[in-house]
């Protein structure tokens, strides 16, 4: 059997046929027959629904050194903020206004936003809106503390594996970042009853094949309810800044197979896929994916959340964001929905 019609069948490969398959992204009938039955899926378990997440980014002082990211701790250009609690219910008050019922806290790896402070604004967003699910974003902590933010009434959290080979993941962290704190992390996320989302660049500097291989087989074995993938795009602050950005076919061509391997996943069209592309994330959602994540941090902030360089939703016209979206997610022939969308 051929390793299309297996992947299709069993929805999963083995190694060696995951890195013939990912080099054949540049084959139009592959990448076609691939884009063909992942909307078949995506359909068959969500309609022509698009779900939304009201993204806050509530932080962007960062204890990490991860290469590739614009406001890792060695950056002394970026200005750094954190939003106010107060500050956070406001983005809240306005997401919901717009029908947001999801919204995810995301910030770096923040020493102020202690265990108990998070606790407390977990405890006052979910009092305020008991029908929104609430997802936090916030990198590695202890078990405790993912325990006492699900007591609290977290829902959901996003941690990229980012690279699931040890030594890929070596060359984009500095030593003290371990692969297998990240993974111990996903696993208890897991215990006690988050819903993950895991996910990786596409093309950081000495990704291969083999390496993608390695992020997929990963994916199946960890079965994400999420999975966040985008390309890698430079940022003139970090040592990374000479590289190429990761190629929008390879991603596209990801996003399908990702949503045949795990057929009934959430699938963000990211922000840095329309970065790359201005029709990026319309490709996205017709390559496979199934969410969105327009920004509500306040307008302000936004440009200071500087991940990588030309990050789009940051000027002045953010504020539309929404009415935006709404508008690419129907040219893509899809429906922007309102509702929190929880994985099935
Ligand atoms: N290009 C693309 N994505 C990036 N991220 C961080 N830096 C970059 C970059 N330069 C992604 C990481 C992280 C997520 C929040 O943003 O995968 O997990
Ligand atoms: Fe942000 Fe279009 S989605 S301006």
């Amino acid at each position: 059997m051929d390793i299309i019609s297996k992947l299709m069948e069993e929805h999963q490969l083995e190694k060696a046929e995951w890195i013939e398959l990912l080099s054949k992204s540049e084959d139009p009938f592959v990448v076609k027959e691939l884009r063909e039955a992942a909307v078949k899926l995506r359909k068959r378990y969500y309609g022509d629904k698009v779900f939304t997440r009201g993204l806050i980014e509530f932080t962007n002082y960062c204890k990490n050194g991860c290469y590739y990211c614009g406001i890792n701790r060695e950056n002394r250009k970026v200005k750094r903020y954190r939003l106010t609690e107060e500050e956070i219910l406001d983005c809240c008050e306005n997401g919901y206004g717009l029908g947001f019922r999801t919204f995810v806290l995301q910030g770096g790896e923040d020493g102020y936003f202690t265990t108990d402070r998070i606790t407390e604004i977990i405890r006052e967003i979910k009092k305020r809106y008991p029908d929104c699910a609430l997802t936090l974003s916030i990198g590695e902590r202890s078990y405790e503390s993912y325990l006492a933010w699900r007591k609290a009434g977290a829902d959901r959290y996003l941690l990229r594996h980012e690279a699931a080979s040890e030594s890929l993941y070596q060359s984009l962290h500095p030593a003290e970042m371990k692969l297998s704190s990240r993974r111990k992390c996903l696993h208890d996320l897991k215990e006690l009853g988050y819903q993950v989302g895991a996910g990786f660049m596409v093309g950081p500097p000495g990704q291969s094949l083999e390496d993608l291989a390695e992020d997929l087989l990963f994916l199946k074995e960890l079965e994400p309810q999420m999975v966040g993938i985008g390309p890698f795009i430079p940022h003139h602050e970090t040592r990374f800044s000479e590289e190429k950005a990761g190629s929008i076919e390879l991603t596209l061509f990801l996003l399908s197979i990702v949503r045949i391997l795990l057929p009934k996943v959430l699938l963000p069209a990211t922000t840095a896929l329309g970065t790359m592309d201005p029709e990026g994330r319309e490709k996205g959602l017709r390559a496979g994916a199934n969410v969105v994540m327009p920004n509500l941090s306040p307008v302000k902030n936004r440009k200071l959340y500087d991940l990588y360089d030309n990050k789009i939703c940051t000027g002045e016209e953010a504020a539309e964001c929404c009415g935006c979206l709404s508008r690419r997610v129907e040219s893509a022939g899809y429906r922007l929905v309102a509702e929190r969308g929880d994985a099935l």
